[in-house]
């Protein structure tokens, strides 16, 4: 099918372009810019003039015959209110085949104040004083932002961990498997509203370490291997670098091998995120990454040795469709560390557990 967008150069257009290509269509490209430096995504360019030129209307016509156009996008409001009704007059079989923008934005929003609305209630869980809940604007901003990014932590999970940021003691959060940044997006946003600490995001991003998680079904493993990892590697530092810059920093390795260089270093510097620190001490521990049953076993053993008395491990994917790794290796975690512990609970599939603060009679027992 031939599809023509204009005008060409909006993100819209182009994030259209991409999932149209990955279809096997044929993408028209058309704007009125002299240069735009879009044009280069399409498999042919057309330069029209402004909407307001008395030649638009002859010219966007003549494009639409001479192309053998079937579909049209405009992702600009104006100019989608003026080609719907060109075409219905002139072309009525060439549909335009996305929605109004304005109408499209106004109902996304909508969405996400619906979603929204929905989260938050039934953690009744003390907070200390002054450590205040998101407000609603606040919730949405952080969901609807951390949904922009690809990932895998769903709005229950990340209404959760704000309602456990309120309640964290002051200390690094560290994150065990981070891919293109959604869960560290959240976690960082939630440190810096909370004050708690600095962020650590520790993932090899290869598919030598992603191919060693053998456990889960054929689907899974398939997709694991097909990932780019450098190019979900420059999502997440693109990600860290929009919102967290200062907060933020990573090892790109193994959850093994970072034990020693997290036992090790206070500081951590990178060429993307620049110089860190941490204070040794994890405030929040999320673990993510290799969901194999020894991988998330030592994930949370060696990792756990660091919680603070009132910090919170997150085991991911505890409920999962795809294995029970992270599951029996949390359990067997709990109780062997019930009396440590005051608190869990498990929603989006997460397991959340708070290390007990220890009262002044129970520390020598
Ligand atoms: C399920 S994804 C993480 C999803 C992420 N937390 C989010 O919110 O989108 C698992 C990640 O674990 C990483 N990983 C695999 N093996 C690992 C290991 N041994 N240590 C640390 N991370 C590992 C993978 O590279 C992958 O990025």
């Amino acid at each position: 099918m031939n599809i023509f967008v204009f005008p060409a150069g909006m993100p819209e257009a182009l994030d259209f372009a991409v999932a149209a290509r990955l279809e096997g269509h044929r993408i028209v490209g058309g704007s009125s810019l002299y240069h735009d430096p879009a044009s280069a995504e399409y498999d042919r360019w057309i330069r029209l003039p402004l909407l307001g030129h008395e030649d638009f209307d002859r010219k966007f016509m003549h494009c639409i015959r001479e192309e053998s156009i079937s579909r049209v996008c405009v992702s600009h409001h104006v100019a989608w209110t003026r080609i719907k009704e060109l075409l219905a007059r002139h072309e009525p079989g060439v549909a335009v085949v996305n929605p109004s923008p304005s109408a499209l934005m106004r109902a996304r929003h909508g969405l996400a104040r619906r979603q929204t609305g929905r989260l938050g209630a039934g953690l009744e869980i003390p907070a200390p004083d002054g450590n205040d809940a998101l407000s609603r604007l606040e919730l949405l901003s952080l969901v609807t932002h951390a949904q922009r990014i690809f990932g895998h932590s769903d709005d229950q999970k990340i209404a959760a961990l704000a309602t456990v940021a309120a309640r964290l003691p002051k200390g690094d959060i560290v994150e065990i498997g981070s891919k293109a940044g959604r869960s560290a997006f959240v976690l960082g946003w939630l440190a810096r509203r909370y004050d708690i600490g600095t962020l650590l995001c520790i993932d090899p991003w290869s598919r030598d370490a992603a191919s060693r998680q053998v456990e889960s079904s054929a689907i899974v493993r398939q997709h694991a291997g097909d990932n780019d990892y450098d190019l979900i590697f420059e999502c997440y530092i693109s990600n860290m670098l929009a919102y967290l810059y200062g907060t933020v920093n990573y090892i790109r390795k193994t959850s093994d091998e970072a034990v020693s260089i997290y036992r090790a270093d206070r500081c951590i510097e990178t060429v993307e995120l620049g110089r860190v620190e941490y204070t040794g001490r994890i405030a929040c521990l999320h673990v993510d990454g290799n969901h194999d049953y020894e991988y998330a076993r030592r994930d949370i053993r060696q990792w756990s040795e660091w919680l603070l008395p009132g910090g919170w491990l997150i085991v991911d994917d505890y409920h999962w469709a795809f294995g029970d790794g992270p599951q029996r290796a949390a359990d067997e975690w709990l109780s062997e560390h019930e009396r440590q512990c005051d608190c869990a609970f498990v929603v989006g599939g997460a397991l959340f557990v708070r290390k007990r603060v220890e009262q002044a009679h129970e520390v020598n027992r």
